[in-house]
């Protein structure tokens, strides 16, 4: 069964939106390691919109299953991964006037700057994922520069307004989970997965990890984060 990494940033958002210091994300990752999250995921962003630093070393204290941490290759964030060590990094393209990620990684534009970066988190012991469009060209230059993992982005498929529209890029998905298992990579996927989406996944066994956060933080709102993270757990092991 694919595990599920949890993503609390939109807890923090909510936090962040009157600048109190409530709802709290930590309180949010232990309901969600409760109810059987396989991993606790966070986005330090450079503007600190929603996680900040201090929720990242809480988090590096109480996670009890696996922290990953998303962030930019930038000297920065380098330092902090390098200072608070979470069990993974998955390395994100930011811009500032972004809603949300916006697309992969571009490895073969940035490719000498992320492989310093794989090199100097791996030395560190901290894994390493990227996060890369449905794209065989990127794909191989993850391979290539010694990225322990790939997580598909699935925004594109999840976005799709039009049954053709959603084919194709399921169809690119598939693709790239194969390349990357064949090469040996471990393949996971996220972004924009909701409680419908999820489903179309039944099969593809190539994926190791999902990370969700908007949908199951919307859905916790209404049942509680437990049970919002039990429910996308049940989706998965039905796949
Ligand atoms: N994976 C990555 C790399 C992301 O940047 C995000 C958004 O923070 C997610 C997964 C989770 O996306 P969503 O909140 O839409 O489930």
């Amino acid at each position: 069964m694919a595990q599920l990494a949890v993503n609390v940033d939109h807890v923090a958002t909510l936090r962040e939106a009157r600048g109190i210091n409530y709802p709290e994300p930590v309180a949010a990752a232990v309901a969600a390691e409760t109810a059987g999250a396989d991993g606790i995921v966070v986005h330090l962003r450079e503007d600190r919109r929603h996680i900040k630093e201090r929720d990242v070393r809480l988090l590096r204290k109480i996670v009890q299953s696996k922290l990953i941490l998303e962030m930019a290759a930038t000297s920065e964030m380098l330092g902090i991964a390098l200072d608070i060590k979470p069990d993974c990094v998955t390395l994100v393209p930011e811009t500032k006037k972004e809603l949300t990620t916006e697309g992969g990684l571009d490895l073969i534009s940035h490719e000498n700057y992320v492989r310093e970066a794989v090199t100097t988190l791996k030395n560190a012991g901290i894994a390493v994922c990227i996060f890369i469009d449905p794209d065989l060209d990127q794909i191989k230059v993850a391979h290539k520069i010694d990225a322990d993992m790939i997580e598909i982005h699935t925004g594109a498929f999840c976005d799709a307004t039009t049954g053709a529209q959603k084919q194709k890029e399921f169809f690119r998905i598939v693709d790239a989970a194969k390349i990357g298992t064949k090469l040996k990579l471990e393949v996971n996927a996220g972004h924009g997965i909701c409680y419908n989406t999820i489903k179309a996944f039944k099969g593809l066994h190539e994926i190791s990890e999902f990370s969700i956060g908007h949908s199951i933080v919307a859905r916790a709102i209404l049942t509680g984060m437990e049970q919002a993270v039990r429910d996308m757990k049940q989706l998965i092991s039905g796949l």
